[in-house]
């Protein structure tokens, strides 16, 4: 299939950064890099700044997102926001699974499952974040990791469902580190993410998936990473927060 066929996507991940405020103000910014894109550009920010977000990106192309929600529609569950309530707010996409939520909050591949299920059922597109640990890459068990966190996180989910869905390839190691996957290692495990779709679904489903890649994406790799036949976007940490890089990196895109 010609890469070109399915939908890149450049999402912003901004992390616990930025106040309501400054969310207003920034995604101001942002919306003209969505409206000049060739791609599908997200923002996805914290709870507390999607309203303002929402709200600055209308009449824009630029979509907003979460970073992560709660499995549950509603209940006691102190502190959590359901599916529901993003789709209320306007929200599109979401983030799921992120390593910082597996490594700090203790997601299992369950947890991710249930979440991704949730998101799906209330009209939200997940964003699923997959890959390995540093010691996990040099055990030589990369495809075995990121093979089983995309089977488990697609438990239950329909093929009418994979076109909502992008897979982000997140190895941990390369994440705020610096230490970016050489455009060869993305392509490779983003590959193995494309087979597994087949395997669970069938080849078409596979070809029509967007798969980004994540890890210390930036203005001066992003070109090498996006050309690779299998990376169909990026999802963007650090240099998200900053409106000239993030522009240059959906520029990459075209
Ligand atoms: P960095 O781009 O800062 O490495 O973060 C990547 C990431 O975790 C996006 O979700």
């Amino acid at each position: 299939m010609n890469k070109n066929l399915r939908k890149t996507v450049i999402a912003g991940n901004w992390k616990m950064n930025k106040t309501p405020s400054e969310a207003l103000e920034f995604v101001k910014e942002l919306a003209p890099i969505a409206d000049n894109a060739d791609c599908d550009v997200v923002a996805c920010v914290p709870y507390v700044c999607l309203q303002n977000a929402l709200a600055s990106a209308a009449g824009s192309k630029l979509k907003i997102g979460a970073q992560n929600l709660h499995w549950e529609a509603k209940g006691a569950y102190t502190g959590e926001i359901s599916a529901d309530m993003l789709k209320d707010l306007g929200v599109e996409y979401v983030i799921i699974g992120h390593s910082e939520r597996r490594q700090y909050f203790a997601e299992t591949d369950v947890t991710v499952n249930k979440k991704v299920v949730s998101a799906l059922a209330a009209g939200l597109k997940p964003i699923l974040c997959v890959g390995e640990l540093l010691a996990e890459r040099e055990q030589g068990i990369t495809a075995e990791i990121v093979r089983m966190q995309t089977k488990v996180a697609l438990i239950g989910v329909e093929k009418e469902s994979l076109k909502d869905i992008i897979i982000a390839y997140e190895p941990v190691w390369a994440i705020g580190t610096g230490k970016t996957a050489t455009s060869d290692q993305a392509d490779e495990v983003c590959g193995i993410i494309r087979d597994v779709i087949a395997e669970l679904y069938d080849k078409d489903a596979a070809e029509g998936t967007t798969i980004q890649y994540g890890g210390s994406m930036n203005a001066g790799n992003a070109k090498e990473l996006l050309s690779k036949y299998h990376v169909d976007g990026g999802l963007i940490g650090g240099a998200s927060l900053k409106s000239a890089d993030f522009g240059i990196i959906v520029d990459a895109a075209k």
